[in-house]
Formats: structure tokens, sequence, C-alpha cells
């Protein structure tokens, strides 16, 4: 019984120590050295291989290296075959780090300081309290949920939205495509925290904005392609929109040439919100194989006909 790891080298080497001392009865390989494939039963990848199934005909679980599985084509996978998305703490540490960071470089002006700085001006605009400011979160999952804990703390107004009804303590809960437009009315900061689905692709659209309030920023954390690159350029522009973040971009990395780079209004950074960490990714993954042996349910564990 072989367990194969497939992305970032260097954390493979991490997670073949930690599994060397966890889980010593656990072969560990790193890609592309997968020995006998035959004797693969467990495999950990940021992108899968093709044709996994002629490769790997044993494999008993696929585990993304990442909280999105997207990268993942399921309809080519066997049909029986269990996926798990990365559920671990430090992934979501990570993002509760990142967002709040953001919604307080949008709230705190920064954007537009860091032009100032750059023209050296000087120049004071007023300072509004976090009460002030109305924060919603698209995606009420894992993420959402931790990023919302966070910013409650420091007195923002909260809002999030999902696909079925929540309820989170201090927050304003809208369920279902009827209900984004009441949230995106109320928003000032909005953050986007989806995964990409079919449902969500292109969400963040010429539309969408035209909802929010004028002044209204973005933060994006999903996935590249849930983005109109157009759209918002366009929104800030005509100044309806006031500035964004944004850690993810389609196509990743962002072309040399594209105008998100120079913008003003625009901080980007290269898909770094939050990484898997490989101490309690290691943990996550031997505690679900051990659940998987018991028969036991697997801790995210992807449902394939909702895609997330
Ligand atoms: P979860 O699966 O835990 O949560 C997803 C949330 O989105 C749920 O609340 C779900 O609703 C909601 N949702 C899904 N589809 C729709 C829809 N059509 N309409 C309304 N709401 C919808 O995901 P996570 O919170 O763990 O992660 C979210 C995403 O963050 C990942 O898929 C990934 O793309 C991105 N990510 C980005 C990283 C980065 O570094 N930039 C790092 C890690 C993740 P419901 O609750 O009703 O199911
Ligand atoms: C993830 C990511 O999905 O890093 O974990 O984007």
């Amino acid at each position: 019984m072989t367990f194969l790891y497939k992305a970032d080298p260097v954390r493979g080497q991490e997670w073949a120590e930690l599994f060397a001392s966890k889980a010593p009865g656990i072969p560990f390989r790193i890609w592309p050295d997968t020995g006998d494939p035959l004797r693969v039963r467990y495999l950990a990848a940021w992108k899968p291989p093709d044709a996994i199934q002629e490769r790997f005909p044993n494999l008993e679980v696929l585990f993304s290296t990442g909280a999105g599985i997207d990268q993942f084509d399921l309809s080519a996978l066997p049909a029986d075959l269990p996926v798990v998305r990365m559920a671990e703490p430090g992934i979501v540490a990570g993002m509760v780090e990142y967002v709040t960071m953001a919604v307080l470089a949008l709230h705190r002006d920064l954007p537009v300081y860091l032009a100032q700085q750059g023209r050296r001006d000087w120049r004071v605009a007023r300072v509004f309290p976090a009460s002030r400011r109305r924060v919603s979160v698209l995606g009420l999952g894992m993420l959402g949920r931790a990023v919302l804990d966070q910013l409650r703390i420091l007195g923002f107004q909260l809002a999030g939205w999902s696909r079925s009804r929540h309820k989170v303590e201090g927050v304003t809960c809208y369920a279902g495509a009827e209900e984004l437009p009441a949230m995106l009315a109320v928003t000032d900061i909005l953050v986007c925290l989806l995964p990409l689905t079919e449902a969500t692709r292109g969400i963040l659209d010429s539309k969408l904005f035209a909802l929010l309030p004028a002044g209204a920023s973005l933060v994006h954390v999903g996935r590249g392609p849930h983005l109109d690159h157009g759209a918002l350029l366009d929104a800030l522009e005509s100044g309806h929109l006031s500035g964004a973040v944004l850690d993810v971009t389609d196509p990743e990395p962002l072309p040399r040439d594209h105008p998100f780079w120079s913008h003003p209004k625009i901080l980007v950074t290269p898909h770094i919100a939050s990484m898997t960490q490989s101490e309690t990714a290691v943990e996550l993954v031997l505690e679900n194989i051990r659940r998987h042996r018991a028969g036991q349910r697997l801790i995210g564990l992807v449902d394939r006909a909702r895609g997330y």
C-alpha cells in the first residue's frame, strides 16, 4: 500500500518526514517516483496526473492538497472514488490573516495612501470606525465563517451569502441567487470565498458590481475565473468601485503586461492568501486514512454532484 504525493516538492519532503515519523508503516513516495502503480492506494495532488484510473487502478482515495478541488476534472475520475479536500486548520488560519489584512487595507484606504506616497503627497481623508463599514462574504463555508469570526471581533457590520440557509452569530445571512441583490445593496467591502463551480464561474461581473453601492470595494480570494477582469477595470475606471485586493486571477501567473499590475486602485498578490501547512495537513490525512480503513466518514469529503 503506497501513499503517493504529487504537488510542491519542498512540502513533499516535509510530508515524507512527517509520514516517516507518524506513520512509518505507510510507504510514502513523491511523484514521479510512483513505485509499483498497482500498490498506490492514496494519492495527494494539487493537479492530479491524467488517466488516474488506468495508471492507478487500485486507488482508494484522492486527496486535494488544497481546500479547493476545481483543478480536478471530476467527470474524468472513477464515479466511486472518494475525493477529499484539505480541511486543515493551517489553511483556515492563513485565510483569516489574509482577508483581515485586505479588509483593513481597504477600510483604511491603503491603496489611496500607497498612491499618495508615490507622489510624496501628504493628504488626509476622514477615518471612520469599523462599525460604520459593511463587509459581506460570498461563501459561508469553512473559510468564510472563520473570516467572519475574526471580522466580528474588529466590529464590522457583517453579512454572508451561501447556497443553503445558514445561521451565523452576528452575521445577516442570505441564501440563494434571489437573495444576493439584497446583500450586495448593503455592502461596502465584498469578499469572495466561493468555490469555483459552473454556478459561480464569472459571478463577479458587471451586473454584480452594478448592484453594489457606489464606492464599494472587492477582496477576491476565491478562484480567478470567478472574476470578469474587464468588468472590474470598467467599474474602477468609472469610480463606481473604489478598490480591489486580488489574490487569484485567470490566468495565473497574471501576464506581465496585464493592467491589474500597475492599476493604482488594485493590490495584487500571487495566490498566497492561504497555504496548506504540512504538519496539520499530514495529521488530517492520516486521520482520514484511519477513518477510511474503519469505514467512517472522511473529513472534507467532496460532494461530487455539488462540485465542492
Ligand atoms: P466550502 O466548501 O467550505 O464552502 C463553500 C461555500 O460557498 C458554502 O457556504 C457554499 O454554500 C457556498 N456556495 C457554493 N456554491 C454556491 C452558489 N452557487 N451560490 C451561493 N453559495 C455557494 O469552501 P471553503 O470555505 O473551504 O473554500 C472556499 C474556496 O476558497 C475554495 O473552494 C477555494 O476556491 C478558495 N481558496 C482560496 C485560497 C487562496 O489562497 N486564495 C486558499 C484556499 C481556498 P452552502 O454552505 O450552502 O453549501
Ligand atoms: C487552495 C488554494 O485551494 O491554495 O487551498 O487555493
